[in-house]
């Protein structure tokens, strides 16, 4: 079991549901884990806390302050020390809570200082369940990188039936297993990506920009980490984050700024994948202010080159080092990622054609080929979040290969 040696902790609130907790703390320390259990104040109206720190093992923490002591609980301590964060039940109010930083308790409060994957298992009326706050609450915690254990139908507590029960204790220690488990073959390796467009400003409300959403590097770099790399999202301007709270993001606005910390990073960096769609030129004058419109002149904006960052981390690169550039083609597609790729001395080059439609900026789908100096490997529509898993396992593979080469 995946779980041995885990510190897990398990936040309960108050629901009908958190009688079934008690067997999931148990199946988890039959598991190998180490527990320590969280309740809200209104959870200890639901189940005793005697109980649970008979089966964990451990005294269940709920207030800030252990009354009789004074003895000051750390959030902070107890976030660092989680492999794994568990809220079940989790009620709409709890959940509400945590998709708003509302840190009015321990559990929430240890919620927002929990570096670990944290996971929610809902337990509601079929109502509250269906409630578009709860939804939009849900979705924000999605949205954070948190795992929703998804609740089952049947009857609840109400006597009413409908979706809201919480998922049995051990199916939630089964979707905790299989998170562990899963290979982690970048594990160790430090991942560097490129993301966005660049702005090339031209005075203080002005610039040259591009309609990159940084979509495909975003999921590139949110992939990497859940295959256990450690990953580097050098970003520019976007609306995304990553939705894994690991991945570290260096946000900049200019290809200049791209290239100082692509640059500045390479060396500890063994794959680098430059999604980026960064402007060839800037203004080569930025004004200090507004530029007027003149009553007989058109303003002419003279360009100067912006340095090619792929192409300069190539002139870098050390043997047993990836790079990987992208290529949005309209014309004349596998020879111009070909040439790119010679040009730039790229281990591999993914190709997607505005031609295709489902590929190109803005979509949330890509249709991608894959060149390597040898080889070239064509895949239908899929979904950004595919297209990365794609394109990692093929730089998984020339890892191995680079490896094999040093
Ligand atoms: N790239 C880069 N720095 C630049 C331009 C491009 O790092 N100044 C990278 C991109 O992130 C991408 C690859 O190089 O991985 C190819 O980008 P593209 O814009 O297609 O290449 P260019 O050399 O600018 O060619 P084109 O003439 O087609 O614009």
């Amino acid at each position: 079991m995946s779980l041995n040696g885990k510190h897990i902790i398990v936040g309960i609130t108050g629901g009908i549901a958190a009688y079934k907790t008690a067997t999931l703390v148990r199946l988890l320390v039959k598991s190998g884990a180490e527990v320590q259990v969280i309740m809200t104040p209104n959870a200890k109206e639901f189940i005793c806390p005697v109980t649970l720190s008979t089966l964990s093992g451990k005294p269940v923490i709920s207030e800030f302050f252990t009354a009789n002591t004074g003895q000051w609980h750390s959030h902070v301590d107890l976030g660092l020390w989680a492999d794994a964060m568990v809220v079940a039940p989790a009620t709409a109010s709890t959940i509400g809570k945590m998709a708003n930083g509302i840190a009015d308790n321990m559990l929430v409060t240890t919620y927002l200082s929990a570096k670990a994957p944290v996971f929610v298992a809902p337990a509601m009326d079929l109502d509250m369940m269906a409630h578009p706050s709860t939804t939009r609450n849900i979705a924000l915690l999605r949205s954070y990188g948190n795992h929703i254990i998804e609740p089952a139908e049947g009857e609840l507590a109400s006597h009413l039936i409908g979706k809201g029960r919480m998922e049995e204790p051990e199916n939630i220690v089964k979707a905790l297993d299989s998170f562990f488990s899963e290979r982690r073959p970048l594990a160790g390796k430090r991942v560097m990506v490129t993301a966005g467009p660049t702005y090339e400003r031209i005075d203080p409300v002005r610039f040259i920009g591009n309609y990159s959403t940084g979509k495909m590097g975003y999921a590139i770099a949110d992939e990497a980490a859940r295959r256990g790399a450690t990953v580097t999202l050098i970003s520019g301007p976007t609306a995304i984050r990553p939705k894994e709270p690991q991945v570290e993001v260096i946000d900049v606005e200019s290809a200049r700024q791209m290239y100082d910390q692509c640059i500045s990073r390479f060396g500890e960096t063994d794959i680098a994948i430059m999604t980026a769609a960064v402007a060839d030129y800037a203004p080569a004058e930025v004004a200090d202010k507004k530029i007027k419109r003149e009553k007989d002149e058109i303003p002419q904006i003279t360009l100067v080159k912006n340095p090619d960052i792929a192409a300069a981390l190539g002139k870098e690169k050390r043997p047993g080092q990836i790079l990987v550039g992208f290529a949005l083609e309209t014309n004349d597609e596998s020879a111009n990622a070909l040439d790119k790729l010679e040009r730039k001395n790229l281990d591999m080059i993914v190709m997607n054609s505005l031609r295709d439609a489902g590929a190109g900026f803005g979509t949330d789908t890509n249709k991608i080929t894959v060149f390597t100096r040898d080889a070239a490997k064509e895949y239908p529509l899929k979904s950004k979040q595919e297209v990365a898993c794609d394109i990692l396992d093929n730089i998984a593979q020339a890892a191995d290969c680079a490896q094999c080469d040093k």
